[in-house]
């Protein structure tokens, strides 16, 4: 439901632009309250009157307008909207967005917005490919801003490819999807959850480290799957690549040991997800100094035991122990049997078991096959991608956390 929400609608330069014409009606004709800023660029496209006539809203132009800044400043305009909706997004305001620019009025309003931003992307295929571009987009992405297209086709510069505006029904249906996920129910609401993820490093010296291969798409999706619920979410995270989730609190840290106190000092917590992959053991050294070359061959490299957080948690009193706590298995094979004996030795609720032998693609891939693996049962999920793995098992805790006694 639209009918009621108000929409800043920021219309930039593009031949896409008329478009934003009928995506004005479509929402006006839903019950939402339009208003539009047209820049420049966009009104070499649209005029102001046929904005204003179909928005039946004054259209905003100028940051330096006297009238507009008496009126209705743009702090103000870029606030008392529900969503503001950028249509068509150029690649030169995607651009301002990313790096912060504030040269005009619609990308000075987007910088002083508090209000989720929902962008269309639509330029040639050749600039939504140029990684200046994606990289702007991976940027906004990871500070939370919502995209909607841009799909491929013909494009109206002659060019074949992706680039096109999204059609205006799925544009309108973003929209829509926005506002219905904002009034869903928030399960977790009220619930503190700490996730860890990604690998640690153990250091041998100032320079070298033993590492491994995990990404943290896993673990990073659980946390964003946990906040979309409404959890207070606290991501302790190895070093990883993965962008921050949106709505999450992320702690970085680079060791075990790093990781465990993080992990203990964000406690209390009602669920703990640990899907980081620790290093068992770290080197018994003075890592202060670096290892010299010696011609008495390679140093020997005493190993000794991590903390193992998962367990750590698992084995706290009642009243200061998270309700559910969640581990992971990777293993290469026997991966249920390894999985039910793993949740007596760590005091934990649940595992969540998966093969990684080579092959598999779980490591560093968009998919896993995981089993759920509690004391009474084993559940086999068909494969999927990292983020509905997440999405399932963060509704699975929402509702073992409302079936448990309070
Ligand atoms: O014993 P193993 O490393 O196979 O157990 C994996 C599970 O234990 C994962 O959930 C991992 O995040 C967690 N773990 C941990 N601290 C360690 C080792 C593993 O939290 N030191």
């Amino acid at each position: 439901m639209i009918d009621g929400k108000r929409i800043l609608l920021i219309i930039a330069g593009g031949i896409a632009a008329y478009r934003s014409l009928d995506v004005i009606r479509r929402l006006r004709e839903r019950g939402a309250d339009v208003r539009c800023v047209l820049t420049k660029g966009g009104a070499q496209f649209v005029t102001p009157l046929s904005v204003a006539a179909l928005s039946e809203n004054k259209v905003y132009q100028d940051l330096f307008s006297l009238t507009d800044e008496a009126e209705m400043g743009h702090i103000r305009l870029s606030r008392e909207a529900d969503l503001v909706v950028v249509c068509p997004a150029s690649a030169d305001l995607l651009g301002k967005m990313a790096n912060g620019l504030a040269d005009d009025l619609a990308s000075t309003a987007l910088l002083a917005t508090d209000k989720p931003v929902m962008v269309c992307p639509t330029m040639n295929v050749m600039m939504w490919q140029h990684p200046a571009t994606q990289a702007n987009m991976l940027t906004l992405e990871a500070r939370g801003v919502l995209r909607v297209g841009p799909g491929a086709g013909n494009l109206a510069c002659g060019e074949v490819g992706t680039g096109r505006l999204a059609e205006v029904m799925d544009i309108v249906a973003a929209v829509e999807g926005y506002f219905a996920e904002e009034a869903s129910p928030k399960p977790l609401a009220g619930r503190h959850a700490i996730v860890t993820s990604g690998p640690t490093w153990e250091a041998i010296d100032p320079v070298r480290y033993i590492a491994n291969r995990s990404s943290g798409k896993q673990g990073h999706a659980i946390a964003a799957a946990l906040a979309k619920l409404g959890a207070r979410t606290t991501l302790v995270s190895g070093t990883t690549n993965m962008p921050d989730p949106a709505g999450v609190d992320v702690v970085r840290i680079e060791s075990a040991r790093q990781m465990y106190d993080a992990c203990h000092a964000a406690l209390p917590a009602d669920i703990a997800v640990c899907a980081a992959a620790v290093a068992d053991w770290r080197v018994d050294l003075d890592t202060d100094k670096k290892i010299k070359k010696s011609a008495d061959g390679p140093p020997p490299l005493p190993l000794v035991e991590n903390p193992d957080i998962l367990a750590s948690l698992g084995q706290l009193a009642a009243n200061a122990r998270p309700r559910l706590i969640v581990g992971f298995a990777a293993e290469t094979g026997n991966v249920v049997e390894y999985a039910r004996a793993k949740l007596g030795r760590k005091g934990c609720n649940w595992i969540v078991a998966n093969d990684v032998s080579p092959g598999t693609g779980t490591f560093g891939g968009d998919d896993n096959t995981v089993h759920l693996v509690s004391a009474d049962a084993v559940e086999e999920w068909p494969r999927m991608r990292k983020d509905e793995v997440a999405g399932r098992l963060a509704d699975r805790i929402a509702a073992a956390l409302a079936g448990a006694a309070e």
